[in-house]
């Protein structure tokens, strides 16, 4: 099987030496490839700017901002039969990029945002896809309403819901997983490794039934 993983957080350009990005630390996706290379499967991994060594032999694609993002994974995602989008995207950019540092002034100024694409929603909503799709859900607060909210509005078949109090720049996480059926499956606690071994089995076996459906 190929995984197609995304990781990491993205910067959004302001000037050539500033950006908005967030605290991801890449953990989560790389600890998935890793689980997925070792259980035997090919892996594209497409990740943001993190302090992470990419596992060996993965087709590693590194990128900075969410266009980046987003185009990589549209030229690679029919290549895989799972695609998990772990990667905390930003959800605004600049309106305009400088293209010279913005020299301070005095007083307040404003800048103007304007929302990315959604890459996962957009992969969902595809007429023609054949690979499972995985999306994440990091959340504050009504973590489930919330995860489930996502699952149906990206149209994916799966969503991963952690709380980031819990799993932000941390080595361990706590996971509740929902599939697109209704069926909720929870994770406690633990390493972010032997998570990543348990979500790998997970979707295997889902993309495993999906398969066996359309037969
Ligand atoms: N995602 C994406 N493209 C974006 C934003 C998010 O593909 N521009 C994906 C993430 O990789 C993740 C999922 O969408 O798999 C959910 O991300 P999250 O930040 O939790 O959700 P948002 O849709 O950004 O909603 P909110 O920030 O309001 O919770």
């Amino acid at each position: 099987m190929t995984f197609l993983i995304t990781a990491g957080p993205t910067r959004e350009p302001i000037d050539p030496v500033r950006y908005i990005s967030n605290r991801s630390s890449g953990k989560m996706g790389y600890a998935i490839a890793e689980a997925a290379l070792d259980a035997g499967h090919d892996v594209i991994l497409i990740s943001g700017p993190v302090n992470l060594t990419p596992p060996r032999s993965t087709n590693f694609i590194s990128v900075s901002n969410s266009d980046e993002m987003f185009d990589a994974v549209h030229q690679h995602a029919d290549s895989s039969d799972i695609s998990v989008l772990c990667a905390a995207v930003a959800d605004h950019k600049p309106a305009q990029v400088s293209p010279v540092k913005i020299k301070k002034r005095a007083g307040e100024f404003s800048l103007e945002l304007v929302p990315t694409r959604d890459i996962l929603q957009s992969l969902g909503w595809r007429q023609d896809r054949k690979f499972l799709l995985v999306g994440f859900a990091a959340e504050t607060d009504h973590l489930e309403a919330n995860a489930w909210q996502k699952l149906r509005k990206k149209n994916c078949d799966i969503i991963v819901a952690n709380d980031v109090r819990v799993g932000m720049e941390s080595d361990e996480n706590e996971l509740l997983i929902l599939f697109r059926d209704g069926e909720t499956k929870r994770i406690s606690r633990a390493p972010k490794n032997f998570l990543a071994r348990e979500l790998v089995k997970i979707f295997l076996n889902s993309q495993q039934k999906s398969l066996t459906k359309k037969m």
